[in-house]
């Protein structure tokens, strides 16, 4: 049996990482195991709550934080997903531990850290691909502004240039044994739809 895919859809805030997925999801039904990060399970929702909501939380709590909700999103939903054959799409992923607390957190010590945590504890969901949504964080902003549905959290709220930095990351982001691809986000959706579909049928040949 071939064995199933795992892609992660990741980006800046605002980027259209939700709205992509949700066409994916139209696409691909039940064949695939939709999820995000943090989040995707019930300890991982408690997380995200206490992530989102503190503001009291240092940078190591917090990186430890996103890691404790990605243990159980891989372990509840992600491997066993894989193990019976399902593909999985994640909104988010170690990708983003990458471009937020490493390089817009400018913390370049926990690199090390994600690198032992993804390659070692979490080898039985080692993404084929990661597509990252590439976005002027100005225009993402916007975007994000005139959505009257979003609440904003802490880190949408964060200056332009820790979103600068945070795409940066994402350029910087080097994954092991994945590939990784960049989509010009700054286009329709349905434009970058296509380019994303394009890349999700090649990456489930
Ligand atoms: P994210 O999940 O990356 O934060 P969303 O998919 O929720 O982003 O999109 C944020 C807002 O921008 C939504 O109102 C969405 O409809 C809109 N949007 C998403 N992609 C595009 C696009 N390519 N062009 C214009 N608006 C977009
Ligand atoms: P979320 O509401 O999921 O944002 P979005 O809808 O834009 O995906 O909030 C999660 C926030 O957490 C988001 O701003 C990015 C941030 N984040 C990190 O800082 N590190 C991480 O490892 C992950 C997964 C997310």
């Amino acid at each position: 049996m071939r064995r199933a895919r795992f892609i992660v859809i990741d980006g800046i805030d605002g980027s259209g990482k939700s709205s992509q997925v949700k066409l994916l999801r139209k696409k691909l039904g039940s064949r695939a195991v939709f999820t995000h990060d943090p989040g995707g399970t019930p300890t991982g929702e408690a997380v995200r709550a206490v992530l989102l909501g503190s503001k009291t939380l240092s940078p190591l709590a917090v990186f430890f934080l996103f890691l404790a909700s990605r243990a159980a999103l891989v372990e509840e939903i992600i491997a066993p997903a894989l193990k019976k054959g399902r593909m999985a799409i994640s909104d988010r992923f170690d990708s983003s531990t990458y471009a937020y607390q490493v390089c817009a957190g400018k913390r370049p010590e926990y690199a090390k850290l994600i690198r032992a945590f993804s390659g070692e504890v979490l080898r039985k969901a080692v993404p084929d691909a990661y597509i990252i949504l590439d976005s002027d964080p100005k225009k993402a902003r916007e975007r994000l502004l005139t959505d009257r549905a979003k609440d904003l959290n802490a880190y949408d709220k964060k200056p332009l240039s820790y979103h600068r930095a945070v795409r940066a990351g994402f350029k910087k982001f080097k994954p092991k044994g994945s590939k990784i691809y960049f989509v010009n986000a700054d286009r329709s959706i349905d434009t970058v739809h296509k380019d994303v579909w394009a890349l999700v049928s090649r990456i489930l040949k």
